[in-house]
């Protein structure tokens, strides 16, 4: 007996489903408000769910968010046929498909038997492949965009491999620290990077994509700007974008907006060459507009004007700006921590990198790694042996670049306060989170300062064991 909440908005058909065979209906809603609390509720072996479900909540969304919470729940989504040529609802499936979701496409009046036959036989991946085809294509409609701006550059190599001077930190789970290593490493860069070779320091600019939890500006010590922001300048670039995703044909407009753009990004007050675009106090509705291509055009603007370009956003498929950013940058890191679950969704998620074609430029960042030296030397220890360790997310594949220990929490949270990020700090006690910021860092641009953050680190090491270690030797 399969468990099944239905939330199919039909009530006729619902009572048609009681009946069926091999199947225990738990409960049934009626409302889009209701179906995240009663998949959580009911935790059901599997949901049905079509578009007659009323409410003012974005459907797809809901479904995305309800299999993220129960992976293991499967989703029979009932939905019209889509026109290949509508890509905003081809794109929307296409996520559906990425998350693991793959929807019944129906043309035909919907018979209880048929019903029957689609959660007997849920569809297979292949069969709702070819929506994720027309979603790279509709991504792929920048070209002509490109095409204009970049002139000779080989449009094909940016698809594939990125602005070599962009990345992304990432994560699939909100308050992994993103912002945190964010802010770090462009700082570490700007701060502690190799000069040029004008004897000047790389001009680093940090981007907030995240737009659904906006938090660089504070951390940042940014304050509010109404004038000019990420929306502004997403506003601005909206206006030399047609429809049909072309270029104005207008060149002193595109200078203009280019120009205002530019000024949107602000000098961080301590290390001035470091450059932020952030979303300062933006309600989340103002920047639904945002199309895909706005976001391209952004970040290709950026990777014109600065050295390095760092990107913090989130991993919401549903989410315009993510495929964009994910295909523009040259390497994305995921930000992992060591809760099994955690580890077991960025498992599942490789399969959707992999079908977005960009697996090969993900790494990984482990944040709030439980260091038992750091831990011991500064008295922060556990009653517990942790039992699932960074070595074990190492062997089960997570290609792991740095791995930031938990900081105590008064550190991080007085750092917060100051707007003072720890990569500027001095204390001893922050020495193995700098270093292990700065071994990221200079993944994108060289670190003088990581020779220097090692030997610290060695040296501490060495005081916490070295004569002991000694004295073992010697016997
Ligand atoms: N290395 C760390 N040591 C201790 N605490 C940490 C560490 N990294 C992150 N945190 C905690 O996690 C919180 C979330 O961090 P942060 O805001 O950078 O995450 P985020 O992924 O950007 O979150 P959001 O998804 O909300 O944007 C911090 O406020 C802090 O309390
Ligand atoms: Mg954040």
């Amino acid at each position: 007996m399969k468990r099944v909440l239905l939330a199919t908005g039909h009530e006729l058909l619902d009572q048609h489903i009681r009946k069926f065979e091999g199947y225990t209906v738990e409960h049934a809603i009626y409302n889009r408000s209701e179906l995240l609390e009663a998949v959580q509720f009911f935790q059901p072996e599997m949901l049905v769910v079509s578009d007659y479900l009323t409410g003012s909540e974005t459907l797809i969304e809901l479904i995305i968010e309800a299999k993220r919470m129960y992976p293991e729940t499967e989703i029979v989504y009932i939905t019209t046929k889509v026109n290949p040529n509508d890509t905003d609802r081809t794109n929307q499936l296409a996520s559906l498909v990425m998350v693991g979701v793959y929807p019944v496409l129906v043309d035909k009046a919907l018979t209880p038997a048929r019903v029957k036959q689609m959660m007997d036989n849920p569809p297979k991946r292949e069969e709702v492949d070819w929506l994720l085809q027309y979603y790279r294509k509709s991504a792929k409609k920048k070209d002509d965009l490109f095409e204009l701006k970049l002139e000779e550059q080989d449009v094909q190599d940016l698809e594939e491999e990125g602005y070599p001077n962009v990345f992304l930190i990432s994560s699939i789970k909100p308050g992994s620290g993103k912002s945190f290593v964010s802010v770090n490493v462009a700082m570490t860069i700007a701060k502690f990077g190799k000069k040029k070779e004008d004897g000047k320091p790389p001009r680093v600019a940090l981007i907030e994509a995240d737009l659904q939890n906006l938090s660089l500006g504070t951390l940042l010590g940014f304050k509010d700007d109404d004038e000019r922001n990420l929306k502004t300048a997403m506003d601005a670039i909206a206006t030399i974008i047609t429809k049909d995703n072309e270029l104005i044909d207008d060149r002193r407009k595109v200078d203009e907006v280019d120009e205002f753009v530019a000024s949107c990004f602000k000098p961080q007050y301590l290390v001035k060459n470091l450059e932020a675009l952030v979303g300062s106090q933006l309600a989340m509705e103002e920047l639904e507009n945002i199309r895909p291509i706005h976001y391209s055009y952004l970040i290709d603007l950026a990777a014109d004007l600065y050295d390095v370009v760092i990107i913090d956003s989130n991993s919401n498929l549903a989410h315009t700006t993510t495929l964009p950013v994910l295909q523009l940058s040259n390497r994305a890191y995921y930000i992992i921590n060591l809760d099994f679950n955690n580890i077991r969704n960025n498992v599942r998620y490789k399969n959707t990198l992999k079908g977005l074609g960009v697996l090969d430029k993900v790494r990984y960042i482990l944040n709030e790694d439980y260091n038992v030296d750091y831990m011991r030397m500064y008295n922060l220890e556990e009653p517990e042996e942790l039992q699932f360790t960074a070595e074990a997310v190492e062997e089960s594949g997570f290609d792991i670049r740095g791995r930031i220990p938990i900081i105590p929490k008064a550190v991080f949270l007085n750092r917060l306060f100051e707007s003072m990020p720890i990569c500027l700090d001095n204390e001893p006690y922050t020495v193995l989170p700098r270093l292990e910021i700065a071994k990221i860092a200079n993944e994108m641009w060289p670190i003088d300062n990581l020779e220097f953050l090692q030997n610290e680190w060695d040296n501490q090491l060495k005081r916490l064991y070295g004569k002991k270690k000694g004295i073992f030797r010697r016997g």
